[in-house]
């Protein structure tokens, strides 16, 4: 990812157990492909609980943090890279705020969730966080690099 042009990055979003137990797993992917975010990476999972972990570790401590781990890893998730203009950004705006209460319409959690507990979907906030959850979730060869043909309508 160090080798992306100039404005182009890449940031690591997940969807949570509710979104595929809600069959929302289509619906959620195509908002990001409509907006022009290209898939660089993609797998269905169950995620461990010590990948968990070390995937919140930041909020370690919190008093949401042990049912944050729990609900993450009560089901099987869907877990992404994608890669774009200022896809971290981008991203966190088409999921919408924490509070999916207080989300707007036209986000993700704005249009399909209610509740803070259960809100879909994670996404990087930082190019810091993005360039630890890709490293941590996927592995060098699970990337895949690719030109998109319809980017030149975007890009
Ligand atoms: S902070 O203070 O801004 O760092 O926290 P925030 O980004 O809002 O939340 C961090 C993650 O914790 C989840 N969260 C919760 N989960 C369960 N219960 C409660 N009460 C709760 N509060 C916050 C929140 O959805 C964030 O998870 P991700 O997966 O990163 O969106």
């Amino acid at each position: 990812s160090s080798h992306l042009p100039e404005g182009i990055e890449r940031t690591f979003v997940m969807i949570k157990p509710d979104g595929v137990q809600r069959g929302l797993v289509g619906s959620i992917i195509s908002r990001f492909e409509q907006k022009g975010l290209k898939l660089v990476g993609l797998k269905f999972m169950h995620a461990s609980e010590c990948l968990l972990r070390q995937h919140y570790a930041e909020h370690e401590g919190r008093p949401f943090f042990e049912p944050l781990v729990k609900y993450v890893q009560s089901g099987p998730v869907v877990a992404m890279v994608l890669e774009g203009p200022d896809a971290i950004k981008v991203g966190r705006l088409l999921i919408g705020t924490t509070d999916p209460s207080k989300s707007p319409p036209g986000t993700i959690r704005g249009d399909l969730a209610l509740q803070t507990r259960k809100n879909l979907i994670h996404g990087s906030d930082s190019s810091e966080s993005a360039q630890r959850e890709i490293e941590l979730w996927f592995g060098q060869r699970e990337l895949v690099g690719w030109e998109k043909d319809s980017d030149k309508w975007l890009l």
